[in-house]
């Protein structure tokens, strides 16, 4: 049994928010004043204040998202013939690599590598567009150019876990897929990699729309759009990216929400004392902070949260040697200022920032960061808790000097995040985290897998 008098109740009903509005009052002064909360017990590893999570609706895939699922498969799209979204895309990953390499192999052979890790393609249903500044609505009738204009000067606000409405207001870019934000829709995202010579390569449209002809499933295209559709081949190519992004969006595979934390959201599961404290830790201002941005409380109104406040930092993460682009000593992957994205490359303050990524389902992967560069979730607590405290620890030493933001040329080094804890320390002072607090929270991210299932012994996940 666990007694600890600080604020674990007011983190546990801050960070499952909603249970509050089931008519108790939140408990402001004991948020503002961690330590004087006294009296409360951990209970039992079971969520106190329920929550009701609106999920996504299950209903039968429409016949367009059905094509879809043919298109996620098909090797034949590819040049090699032998490469397709699942390939780098593993529906038995989290539909993420189910090797360790930190960049796949693709191009017409399936010899040349990536220059980032792959992401997985969950939940990403509820990604705004692409944008900068607080208020996405508003932004839709303004240029990105007359957003950078308004954002110069404005401050930026440190986030915590307890507060991330100052995220809200932050004027730093937010939304859009890719590391970089540089598609604004899972249509407009699938043709690049079915395009791009360094993964499936599929050649011009006119090639792939020959292939989409003489597939199996070419008859749906004509059910579904028409006869018309097989001799346009930019209208076809077009259809298959659109039947490919509502394969995405509609099949529950994408967005299944089975994980324990889901269940223990929702009153269905308790925690084990290292995934409780984990939880607590990752929520914890004064040691992980993680909530910060890998938003872990559900939206006002019941959205489960997808641990991404959908925002960009530069968290300086060091440059991974094992990419074959990383061998050139002047070639930097900066993000949001290039060289995949192009619109944001004369804005310097946003060079090395890169999207937050969703935690769910982190632990089944392989590859961290967007360059892939750390192989365990342990290599990642220590960036975090050393990055500036012990900084040897994280970046090469070459001549008995560390190089710090190694994979940041020395112009944009102050674009990195100084101000977000844990990474607001200084060199020699103490990390913001114990090695048992890191591994607890390695346990409370476990607890975000999905496919868990009641009755499971304590201490599995
Ligand atoms: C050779 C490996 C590879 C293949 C094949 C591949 N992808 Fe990707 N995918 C990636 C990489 C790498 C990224 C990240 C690229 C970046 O951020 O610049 C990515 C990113 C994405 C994203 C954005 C995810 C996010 O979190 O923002 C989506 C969606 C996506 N791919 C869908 C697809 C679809 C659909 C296909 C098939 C048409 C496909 N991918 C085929 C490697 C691949
Ligand atoms: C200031 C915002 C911020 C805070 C605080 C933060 N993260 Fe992150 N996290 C990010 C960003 C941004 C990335 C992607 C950075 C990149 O790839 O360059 C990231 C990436 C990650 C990844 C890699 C995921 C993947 O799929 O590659 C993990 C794991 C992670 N964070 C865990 C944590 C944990 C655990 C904590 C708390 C100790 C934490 N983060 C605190 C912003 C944050």
């Amino acid at each position: 049994m666990q007694r600890r008098t600080f604020a674990i109740a007011a983190l546990l009903a801050m960070a499952v928010g909603a249970g509050w509005a089931a008519g108790r009052p939140a408990p402001a002064s004991a948020a503002q004043h961690p330590r004087g909360v006294g009296t409360l017990v951990l209970p039992d590893g079971a969520n106190p204040h329920p929550v009701r999570l609106v999920l996504p609706p299950r209903k039968p895939l429409s016949a367009v998202a059905r094509l879809g699922r043919e298109l996620f498969f098909d090797t034949s799209l590819s040049g090699s013939g032998r490469m397709s979204c699942a390939s780098c895309h593993d529906p038995g990953h989290a539909y993420a690599p189910g090797n360790a390499r930190s960049v796949q192999l693709g191009g017409a052979r399936l010899d040349l590598p990536g220059a980032r890790a792959v992401p997985s393609l969950e939940y990403l249903y509820r990604q705004p567009n692409f944008s900068i500044g607080p208020d996405n609505e508003e932004n839709e009738t303004v240029t990105l150019r007359q957003l950078i204009a308004r954002s110069r000067g404005a401050h930026r606000v440190r986030k915590t876990a307890q507060d991330t409405q100052a995220s809200a207001a932050n004027l730093v870019p937010q939304g859009g897929l890719f590391w970089d934000g540089r598609a604004n829709t899972l249509q407009q995202q699938a043709d690049g990699p079915l395009f791009n010579p360094l993964e499936m390569d599929g050649g011009s449209p006119r090639e792939v729309a020959r292939k989409l002809r003489h597939a199996a499933y070419s008859s749906q295209f004509v059910s579904l759009f028409g006869p018309s559709v097989l001799q346009d081949p930019q209208l076809l190519v077009g259809e298959a990216l659109f039947a490919l992004a509502r394969f995405q969006i509609e099949d529950p595979s994408f967005h299944p929400f089975t994980s324990k934390f889901d269940a223990w959201l929702q009153g269905r599961a308790r925690f084990t004392p290292a995934q409780m404290r984990g939880y607590i830790a990752f929520n914890d201002p004064r040691k992980g902070n993680c909530a910060a941005c890998h938003v872990d409380r559900p939206t006002p109104d019941g959205l489960p949260p997808l641990f991404s406040d959908t925002q960009y930092e530069a968290l300086g993460v060091p440059r991974n040697r094992a990419i074959p682009a990383n061998r050139d000593p002047a070639y930097f992957d900066l993000g949001l200022c290039g060289p995949f994205r192009k619109d944001l490359a004369t804005q310097s303050r946003y060079c090395g920032m890169f999207l937050t990524p969703t935690l769910r389902n982190v632990a089944t992967r392989h590859a961290f960061f967007h360059n892939g560069v750390y192989h365990s979730l342990a290599r990642v607590l220590d960036f975090y808790d050393f990055r500036d405290t012990r900084p040897q620890k994280v970046y090469p030493t070459v001549d008995g000097h560390v190089e710090i933001f190694d994979d940041l040329p020395p112009r944009y080094r102050g674009n990195v995040d100084h101000v977000d804890a844990p990474l607001n320390r200084r060199p020699g002072q103490a990390p913001a985290m114990s090695r048992q607090d890191m591994r607890d929270i390695i346990a409370f991210l476990r607890t975000l897998d999905d496919g868990w299932r009641p009755g499971r012994a304590p201490g599995e996940r």
